[in-house]
C-alpha cells in the first residue's frame, strides 16, 4: 500500500501540475489515464460500479459547485478563477491508493483560496486523531470542528472509508460526529480521509449524468484526501508523492501553523 500510495500521490502531484486556464476536464483525464499507464497501474474509478451505472473517467474531476465524482469531459473548459478537484485513485499490486485536493486555475478570491485551505488542514486535523485505540468519532468530531468553527459548512453525504484489496471497506469515516463515539481505530488499519466542504449550505444534488454531486449553494466546493495507515504515535500517511521527503517529515510540514 506504501508502493500504491506514492504512486497515486505523485499522480495527483504531476496532474495538478499541468492544470491549466483552457484545458478541458477530459485533456487532464487523459494525462491521467497516460501518467497511470506509465506507472503500470490501473484506474481504480474507470469501471467503478453503483448499481447499474459505470464510472467512466481515470480520475474525478470537479470544478467550483461540483463537489465529487466530476466526469472528464471535453466541453468543460477550465478558466481562471476556477477551482478543480482532482481525485486519483488507484491499484497497484492488488491494493488501492486514493487522494484528492482542490487547486485555483490561475487566481480565485480571497474567500475561495480560504476555503481551500481550511479543508486541506481539516484533512490534517483529522488526521492527527487516527491513532490506535482512538475512535471514528474523534477523527469525525476534529474535521467538523475546525470546518464549523470556520464558518464553512461540512457536507455528510459522502464519507471516508476504510481501504486495502477494494476501494471502499469498512469503517466508514464521516466527517462529522461525536467524539469518543464508533469503531475503534487499530495499529496496522488503512484508512481513507476526505472532508468535503461546501462555503453556505452542506446541502448536495446529483447532477443529470447520475456522478457528479453538485452544492445547492452553487459556490465552489473543496474536496482533499490521503490514505494513511493507524499507527500509535501518529498516523503514516501513505499518498505522499516520489520526492517529497519522509512520511514524517510531510506530516510535520502540512501539520505545522494547524492548531491541533
Ligand atoms: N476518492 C473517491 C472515493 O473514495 C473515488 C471514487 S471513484 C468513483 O469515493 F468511481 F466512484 F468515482
Ligand atoms: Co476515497
Amino acid at each position: 500500500m506504501r508502493k500504491a500510495g506514492c504512486s497515486a500521490a505523485t499522480i495527483l502531484d504531476r496532474l495538478c501540475a499541468l492544470v491549466r486556464p483552457g484545458m478541458s476536464t477530459l485533456d487532464i483525464d487523459e494525462e491521467g489515464g497516460a501518467m497511470m499507464r506509465d506507472f503500470g497501474v490501473k484506474s481504480a474509478c474507470k469501471g467503478y460500479r453503483s448499481g447499474n451505472r459505470v464510472f467512466p473517467s481515470f480520475t474525478c474531476l470537479s470544478v467550483n459547485d461540483e463537489v465529487v465524482h466530476g466526469i472528464g469531459l471535453s466541453e468543460r473548459i477550465l478558466k481562471e478563477g476556477d477551482v478543480l478537484s482532482v481525485d486519483v485513485c488507484i491499484r497497484e499490486n492488488g491494493v488501492i491508493g486514493d487522494n484528492c485536493r482542490t487547486i485555483p486555475v490561475g487566481l480565485v478570491s480571497p474567500e475561495v483560496e480560504r476555503l481551500l485551505r481550511v479543508t486541506e488542514e481539516s484533512l490534517y486535523v483529522g488526521l492527527s486523531q487516527a491513532l490506535h485505540k482512538k475512535r471514528v468519532g474523534d477523527v469525525s468530531h476534529a474535521v467538523q470542528k475546525h470546518i464549523e468553527d470556520e464558518g464553512f459548512a461540512v457536507i455528510t453525504n459522502f464519507v471516508g472509508h476504510g481501504v486495502g484489496r477494494t476501494l471502499h471497506e469498512d469503517p466508514q469515516i464521516p466527517n462529522f460526529g461525536k467524539a469518543g463515539t464508533g469503531p475503534q481505530f487499530r495499529k496496522g488499519m488503512a484508512i481513507c480521509i476526505e472532508p468535503m466542504v461546501n462555503m453556505k449550505s452542506p446541502q448536495i444534488r446529483m447532477a443529470k449524468d447520475g456522478w457528479t454531486a453538485l452544492a445547492v449553494d452553487g459556490m465552489p466546493s473543496a474536496h482533499f484526501e490521503h490514505t494513511l495507515l493507524v499507527d500509535e504515535g501518529r498516523p503514516e500517511i501513505l499518498t505522499i508523492p516520489e520526492g517529497a521527503g519522509s512520511a514524517e517529515e510531510y506530516f510535520e510540514t502540512k501539520l505545522s501553523g494547524v492548531a491541533v
